[in-house]
């Protein structure tokens, strides 16, 4: 079946994101490329419309993200959002500058007396969502105001002769009133996309692509037991059966039980899974390491191996799969492109993101590359994947082991898991769970004095962090009930040999990461 798409061009938005979602939630798939992308590589993804996404960056910035003027040429719809209408004015020459008042958050549309098709249908009067601190001054001559604020002369624009659109504000924000039928108006009149993208059509394409390319040969998959693997599994299952061989290596730094858990729902799904116990492998390659980075790349370059080794055990192996889905993605791809912009540094490398492929001989299969995190999880329903799998938390790839500042070794392995194991009984005792992104505790190299039974104590003062998250880039600390906290420190203090001081981490991702190595 044909499928049309719109070409996402991510300016480093925190919507970027956001705006390919609600796309592919108005049937449409849409593909979401750094703004880098060469004009050439453009033509060749076919897209019906170009959306320019929003930015940090200001156009007068010295190194800002540009596109070339030449997009303007190929006759393909584009709609500017914020920064991107800042930026399609820029190239056609108009002036922008940092407007007197910032305006973010919710604000008072006008549209302008204007016929077009961008706000067919739409009240004159309506909320939306801004947020910005520029402002366009002066319009080019080919451009036509067709919208304002009360402090916004300029919010939204057209071309006289062209499908271009521009607008100020956000479309793609639950907060803006008429957000999504104006962006339908864009899809499906101005680009005129057909809405066919369906994610039940994506498991049987998939299944059936899967089956032609794998053929007689084997796969192997990184099977880590959190939900993208589990789906990827499945899939990958259902195209070849037998010849798909699930990897679990038990790194010794998962969670009390995991190995358990992940047997039984394996054997629920009828899917076949080895584990292979490369504990003492793991610890002893960590022996004196302090620093996270290598911590990371060890334990990253332990996995490969182990994957080399297994996949040579097995007879016809041609492909590794791998549960990647598309934030890992745009995290390796656009956001390396904008940190070089900003002179931003490297933060974490995810061991399992990119990384690992590149050192294997093995083809790569990722089923699961063009989906988002939800629609991962919309698929695992549709595909019958028990919810203790769908809604788990995510858990890092070198596990307890960057939880654990400082040097790792058994002792603290343990006292880690056994904390671990009553945080998250407790969040299921306060039915927090599921309300919260991600929990855990972190144990720290520091020793504070405290009393237990009349009796001087000297351990580990361990930490807890709860954060609440969409998509796992920017985050903030839960507010959680101060009973709720009060029994997990007390059930960790009293039950926990070697902890006996436990605070609360209350730093939000920025300016803090999630995890603390
Ligand atoms: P940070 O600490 O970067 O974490 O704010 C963001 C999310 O990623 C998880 N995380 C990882 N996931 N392999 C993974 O699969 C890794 O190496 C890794 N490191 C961090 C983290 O738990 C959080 O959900």
């Amino acid at each position: 079946m044909k499928k049309d798409s719109i070409l996402v061009l991510d300016f480093g938005s925190q919507y970027s994101k956001m705006i390919a979602r609600r796309i592919r939630d108005i049937g449409v798939y849409a593909l979401l490329y750094p703004y880098d992308i060469s004009i050439h590589n453009i033509l060749s993804k076919k897209p019906k419309g170009i959306v320019l996404s929003g930015s940090p960056f200001s156009v007068y910035d010295e190194n800002p993200p540009l596109i070339s003027k030449n997009i303007f040429k190929l006759n393909i719809p584009i709609l500017g959002i914020c920064y991107g209408m800042q930026l399609i004015s820029f190239l056609f020459g108009g002036k922008i500058e940092r407007s007197k008042y910032k305006e973010y958050g919710k604000s008072i549309f006008m549209i302008d007396h204007c016929k077009n098709d961008l706000f067919h249908g739409i009240p004159k009067k309506s909320i939306v969502w801004m947020s910005h601190f520029d402002e366009i001054k002066k319009i080019p001559k080919e451009l036509k105001v067709i919208g304002h604020t009360s402090s916004c002369a300029i919010a939204a624009l057209i071309h006289k002769n062209k499908d271009i659109y521009a607008v100020q504000f956000h479309p793609e924000v639950n907060h803006t009133e008429f957000g999504i039928p104006i962006m339908k108006n864009f899809i499906l009149h101005i680009c005129k996309c057909y809405p066919n993208w369906k994610l039940n059509h994506f498991v049987q394409e998939n299944v059936e692509k899967i089956r032609k390319l794998v053929d007689t040969k084997k796969v192997i998959l990184g099977f880590s037991g959190g939900v993208d693997s589990f789906v990827a599994a499945y899939i990958i299952h259902k195209a070849i059966g037998s010849s798909l061989y699930c990897i679990f290596v038990d790194t010794g730094f998962i969670l009390k039980e995991e190995k358990e858990k992940i047997s039984f729902f394996c054997k629920k799904m009828n899917l076949f899974i080895k584990i292979i116990d490369a504990k003492k492998r793991f610890l002893s390659s960590l022996i004196g390491i302090i620093d996270p980075e290598m911590k990371r790349k060890i334990i990253g370059k332990e996995f490969v191996s182990i994957f080399q080794e297994e996949s040579e055990k097995i007879k016809n192996v041609e492909f590794l799969a791998q549960g990647t889905i598309y934030s890992d993605v745009i995290e390796s791809s656009t956001y390396s492109s904008l940190k070089l912009l900003k002179n931003t540094f490297f933060i974490k490398s995810h061991h399992n993101v990119g990384g690992l492929p590149n050192l294997m001989k093995l083809k790569l299969l990722e089923p699961l590359k063009e989906l988002f995190k939800d629609e991962v999880r919309k698929i695992g329903k549709y595909l019958g994947i028990p919810k203790e799998i769908l809604y788990q938390h995510p858990f890092p790839g070198p596990g307890l082991s960057i939880r654990i500042i400082g040097e790792v070794n058994n002792k603290k392995i343990s006292i880690l898991k056994e904390a671990e194991m009553i945080l998250l009984q407790e969040l299921k005792n306060y039915n927090i769970y599921k309300s919260v992104s991600q929990a855990f505790i972190i144990l720290l190299p520091i020793k504070s004095v405290g009393v237990m039974g009349d009796k001087r104590t000297y351990e580990y003062v361990a930490v807890l962090r709860v954060t609440n998250t969409e998509d796992f880039m920017t985050a903030t600390f839960s507010h959680l009930p101060y009973n709720f906290l009060e029994k997990v420190s007390s059930r960790i203090i009293n039950e926990v040999n070697g902890i006996n001081r436990l605070v609360y981490d209350i730093t939000s991702k920025p300016p803090a990461t999630i995890e603390w190595e």
